[in-house]
């Protein structure tokens, strides 16, 4: 079976990461045990995720002319992800402020940067929606830039996967062209049960428990992560998205378990972009 043709419509960011025993509360200084920098951001997260799991990928975003953007650009063209279609826009790239507590909980600011100048896909970005087998996005680039992707993705046959991350009411046209929606438990209650009922296929992360899938015809399926030890869940979500849409081809309840180890391994590591390759998810299911 050949490898899926994945584009990604996402945001870029350079993460800084705190490390701290817990997560301060309002108003609160608290001293951290240390500090990286690494590069993240959920589209970019989710093209690296997809692209180790074994699709051919291309990347459709936007960095700033600062000292951030190559390094953010490389960590993509390492991953084998195709980035030639990435904007330069003067001024920042997006950055993500982020804390990591002991137990590997997260907290994160994303200020958006060059991600907000991607307001509209030019032709060669909407050609680029239009051959590929699938559409990932999420929603740290402009509300309009993602509809009209989604909605040159249906027009054009292309399969759309959005994870509505950070959570925000959806367009009524986005909703319409969304095949398979991938939500955490707090996005699923923030979109409402009236919402995830326009979309055919709805996953949804419950973490160290797994997922559930919605699909068409009643269908429902459960999954059940790999026992993991927990450093740092910064990512994982991106991780298991990226590895959904990579495997989707592959039926829904491959797809499904093949993303839940690839959350749970991803949690292994730390920083965002730990998501595994598609070898390590065949040892954790077994498969080898
Ligand atoms: O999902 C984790 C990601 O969220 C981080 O890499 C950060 O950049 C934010 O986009």
């Amino acid at each position: 079976m050949s490898a899926p043709r994945i584009t990604v419509l996402g945001s870029i960011n350079m993460d800084l990461v705190t490390t701290t025993p817990r997560l301060p509360a309002p108003g609160e200084t608290i001293l951290g045990h240390g500090f990286s920098t690494g590069p993240g951001g959920k589209g970019s997260n989710q093209a690296i995720a997809a692209a180790r799991a074994g699709a051919q990928v291309r990347f459709l975003g936007a960095v700033g002319d600062d000292a951030f953007a190559q390094e953010l650009r490389s960590a993509l063209v390492v991953a084998g992800v195709d980035a030639t279609l990435l904007r330069e826009t003067m001024g920042l790239s997006g950055v993500a402020v982020i804390s990591v507590d002991d137990s590997g909980e997260n907290s994160i600011v994303v200020v958006s940067g060059a991600n907000a100048a991607l307001c509209e896909p030019t032709d060669t970005e909407l050609a680029a929606i239009a051959d590929a087998d699938l559409l990932l996005s999420q929603l740290e680039l402009p509300l309009a830039a993602v509809t009209a992707g989604a909605r040159h993705a249906r027009a054009n046959g292309t399969t759309v996967i959005l994870n509505p991350s950070p959570a925000a009411p959806l367009p009524d046209q986005l909703i319409a062209c969304v095949d398979v929606l991938v939500v955490n438990e707090t996005e699923a209650a923030q979109l409402g049960a009236a919402t995830l009922a326009l979309v055919p296929d709805v996953v949804t992360t419950l973490g160290a428990r797994g997922a559930t899938l919605r699909g068409p015809g009643g269908l429902q399926l459960r999954s059940e992560p790999p026992a993991v030890e927990v450093v740092d869940t910064t990512g994982a979500g991106d991780a298991f998205a990226g590895t959904l849409a990579a495997s989707w081809h592959l039926g829904r309840e491959v797809a499904l378990a093949r993303a839940c180890a690839a959350g749970a391994l991803a949690t292994t590591r730390a920083g965002a972009g730990s998501a595994p390759t598609h070898a390590e998810v065949d040892a954790a299911l077994g498969r080898q």
